[in-house]
């Protein structure tokens, strides 16, 4: 009688410890919104078993870093490419998270078949529209029940508060915004629908978006939350201009979202002179190729959770927070503004190690 009882108590310390959890971000934060990274090809592939394991365990959104973009997904007139987003889907539904699609409408990326006729001359207003209603019809069709959400307009408005002067803009003017909604709630009316831009914090871009939101709801159209892209530098932006934003357009009544986090560690250089191949800029530009060192990790711990404790006062009004990447390895910072540098911008550091300022959340 002994030894079973001796068995039974060491497999039901066995059982406490394989049940005992690590900490994760999406329990951290399951009370105040859904924690989210953009995944790249490596990733919906299972390429980079570290970042699917670091994924799956501490994320539940995701969103296409680029594999929905209009040139990946659509390149040619009626030709479709979507071996990859569906992989992505499939990752997403098969892992029970949040699928974000990104992005319907966006001036970069977009094939350039889609503004010009046969004869190299701009598309007419009917012809661009007709183009838009179906890439739009075409891919919310066949993930329709599965994708929770699209930023369906992407940067359409520069700082100073006017319309980009994208081609979409200049064939069709500010109408094709409404028009772009108008075709994504058709094509599936459960989905929800964002806009979505980075440097949300410089009043101009604020004060137009929130006219534009103010104008889709009047004409009845769906638009359930914006997205703060929430692309970060050392310097900028200020918590206080970004808390300002995001509680002018949780004013209009709909959510907030933060949809491309990342904060650059390295020095904010001013890209104005072209002097990028000079040995000098080369090394302001990649000042840290070997690790972050203490201090300006410190600074950026610090800046990170500044943010952080922000989305999470405003969490009845932010639905989601979202990496722009899982680890810094995977962030776009380490080639811009120039290929080939070292970045610290992203959760999770090259060895998928959780950054520092998120240790207390897990904890408390
Ligand atoms: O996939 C091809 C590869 O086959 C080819 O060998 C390689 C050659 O350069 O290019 C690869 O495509 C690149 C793609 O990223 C995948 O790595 C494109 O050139 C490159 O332009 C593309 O950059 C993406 C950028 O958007 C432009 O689409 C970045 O990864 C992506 O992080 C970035 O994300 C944007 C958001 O969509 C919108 N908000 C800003 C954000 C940062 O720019």
């Amino acid at each position: 009688m002994k030894r079973f009882l001796l068995a039974a108590a060491v497999v039901a310390a066995a059982a406490c410890t394989t049940t005992k959890q690590e900490p994760t971000l999406k329990d951290a934060f399951k009370e105040n919104f859904t924690i989210g990274a953009a995944i790249n090809e490596w990733q919906i592939r299972g390429l980079d078993t570290l970042g699917v394991q670091t994924l799956t365990k501490h994320f539940n959104s995701i969103v296409a870093e680029n594999c929905m973009k209009h040139e990946e997904i659509h390149p040619a007139e009626g030709v479709w490419n979507f071996e990859l987003a569906d992989k992505f889907v499939e990752f997403g539904v098969h892992n029970n998270m949040e699928i974000i699609g990104h992005c319907l409408v966006w001036h970069s990326q977009t094939a350039p078949w889609y503004f010009f006729d046969d004869k190299g001359q701009l598309v007419t207003p009917e012809v661009l529209k007709a183009r838009i209603k179906d890439h739009i019809t075409t891919i919310m069709t066949r993930y329709k029940g599965k994708i929770h959400g699209y930023d369906v307009v992407n940067e359409a408005i520069v700082e100073d508060g006017s319309y980009r002067k994208s081609l979409f803009y200049q064939i069709l003017g500010e109408e094709f915004i409404p028009f772009a909604f108008e075709c994504a709630r058709e094509a599936d009316p459960d989905a929800e629908l964002y806009l979505n831009d980075y440097g949300m914090n410089v009043p101009g871009r604020r004060d137009t978006y929130v006219k534009i939101i103010k104008d889709l709801q009047a004409r009845g159209l769906r638009i359930d939350a914006i997205g703060m892209q929430g692309h970060m530098g050392m310097d900028y932006p200020t918590v206080e201009e970004f808390e300002e934003s995001l509680l002018a357009f949780a004013g209009t009544g709909i959510k907030v979202m933060i949809t491309e986090w990342d904060m650059s560690a390295l020095p904010t250089v001013n890209m104005g002179a072209n002097v990028a191949d000079t040995e000098e800029y080369q090394a302001k530009l990649n000042p840290y190729p070997d690790g972050l060192p203490e201090e300006p990790a410190a600074i950026w711990n610090g800046r990170m959770k500044d943010f952080m404790d922000l989305f999470i006062k405003h969490s009845d009004k932010v639905q989601r927070v979202t990496a722009w990447g899982i680890s810094d390895r995977d962030s776009w910072k380490n080639n811009w503004p120039v290929r080939g540098r070292t970045e610290y911008p992203l959760l999770f550091d090259r060895d998928y190690e959780m950054k520092p300022f998120l240790n207390e959340y897990l904890t408390k």
